[in-house]
């Protein structure tokens, strides 16, 4: 098999980043480990940043995001009982946020990119990436049972954190960076009415808590747990337990309960792959970096990285100019250490940290929620980055 570029995950970047190139004329194959209805099931990100979603309405998949997406213009912070609203567009001139599931951005992409005749192999196992350093880097893999190889002109390393191709790039190549917080998220989905308009980034004694959203039906709830607890650990009532207390508020406002749909434990992490390519492949998204989820930036950053390397390849096969692919990691990585740092700071500031008994960390993380909801410049900081950036910027 052969084509000009080789996309091994079918993921939000590996999804993207086939749909930017076809727009531009160039082929490609995508092959994902997992069948396609796990994929599309897969609960995971709800909030897409305003460049997110332009780049996805601008280039003909965005129709469904503009009828079932909800825009933001507002979050709420909950602290001591009290709610403090951060009016995320009057602060960032007019940017808002959309709620919308990753797996509807999966759907609507894998449509569009198998009505306009792609190859997605999913079910595939075994993948590995050969001759990197070469002009003919390889993908070997097994399809159906059969041992294929497919020579590609670039690969492009879209398989998230667990995936093989990070792993591929030769020792002493890469520089990383790893941070593991000593707490992870309970999520659930559940079938219930979202008891708010807007997202609550709750913090209290006993810890953080979210109330998300899906759609007027369907709401994403989290609460912060121990590094090693196990979803056994969190039966339905713990959860709903947990979650009236820590989303309490003093004027008597209460949390509607649903059915469960579906629930997990999602760790907590700050990792960076510097730089985010080795000869003929280029890492993407979570293949390269990720972010604790309490800044909401992991899709938005993985859907960023791939339109650069679009661009990037755009202009190797329009004039063999391969100034933009050897910028592409030094362009990507400015925007992930932004989002990393916004990150680890809304992180910071809404955990409880386990062992840190002494009641001073809880003090000065009161202290600076108490800032952030009333100081206008400090309200502004949060907005901007949460709204996110020009995407070429
Ligand atoms: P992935 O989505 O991980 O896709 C990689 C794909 O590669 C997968 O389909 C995988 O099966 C496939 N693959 C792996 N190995 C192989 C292999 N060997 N061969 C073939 N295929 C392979 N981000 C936000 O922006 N906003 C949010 O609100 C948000 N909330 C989150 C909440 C939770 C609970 C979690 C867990 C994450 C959240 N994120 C959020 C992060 C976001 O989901 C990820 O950053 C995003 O999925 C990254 O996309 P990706 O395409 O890089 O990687
Ligand atoms: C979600 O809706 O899943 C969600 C929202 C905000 C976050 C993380 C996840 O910061």
């Amino acid at each position: 098999m052969r084509t000009q570029v080789g996309v091994i995950g079918a993921g939000p970047a590996g999804l993207v980043l086939s749909h930017l190139l076809h727009l531009q004329g160039i082929e490609s194959i995508i092959i994902e480990r997992r069948s396609r209805e796990y994929v599309e099931k897969r609960v995971r990100a709800g909030v897409l940043e305003q460049a997110t979603v332009d780049l996805l309405c601008e280039t003909g998949v965005g129709g469904r995001l503009m009828r079932e997406g909800l825009s933001h213009h507002g979050i709420e912070l909950r602290f001591e009982g009290e709610a403090h609203r951060i009016p995320l567009s009057d602060l960032t001139g007019g940017r808002a946020i959309w709620i919308y599931g990753q797996q509807e951005v999966i759907k609507d992409l894998v449509t569009a990119r198998l009505a306009a005749g792609a190859e997605i192999h999913y079910e595939v196992s075994d993948a590995s990436v050969e001759r990197l350093d070469t002009e003919r880097p390889v993908i070997g893999c097994t399809l159906d049972g059969k041992r294929v190889n497919i020579e590609c002109d670039f690969i492009a390393g879209c398989d998230g954190f667990h995936g093989i191709c990070r792993h591929a790039i030769p020792a002493g190549v890469l520089t990383t960076y790893d941070r593991d917080y000593p707490f992870g998220w309970v999520g659930i989905l559940a079938a219930v009415a979202p008891s708010t308009d807007e997202l609550i980034y709750a913090f209290t004694e006993r810890g953080f808590a979210l109330h998300s959203l899906r759609t007027p039906e369907l709401s994403r709830l989290y609460v912060q747990c121990d590094h090693d607890d196990r979803i056994e650990d969190w039966p339905d009532d713990r959860i709903w337990d947990e979650l009236h207390q820590r989303l309490k508020k003093s004027d008597g406002w209460t949390l509607k309960e649903g059915p469960i749909l579906e629930k997990g434990i999602t760790g907590m992490r700050s990792f960076v792959a510097e730089p985010m390519q080795y000869g003929r492949m280029f890492l993407a998204g979570d293949a390269a970096h990720i972010v604790p989820p309490t800044g909401a930036k992991g899709l938005n950053l993985a859907v960023r990285d791939v339109w650069h390397l679009a661009q990037a390849l755009v202009r190797w096969y329009r004039a063999r100019d391969d100034a933009a692919l050897a910028g592409y990691s030094s362009a990507c990585l400015r925007r992930v250490w932004r989002a990393q740092d916004f990150s680890y700071w809304m992180t910071s500031m809404l955990h409880r940290f386990p062992g840190d008994d002494s009641r001073v960390s809880y003090k000065l993380q009161l202290a600076r929620l108490a800032y952030v909801v009333t100081s206008r410049a400090a309200a502004t900081s949060l907005a901007e980055n949460y709204v996110g950036f020009p995407i070429e910027d």
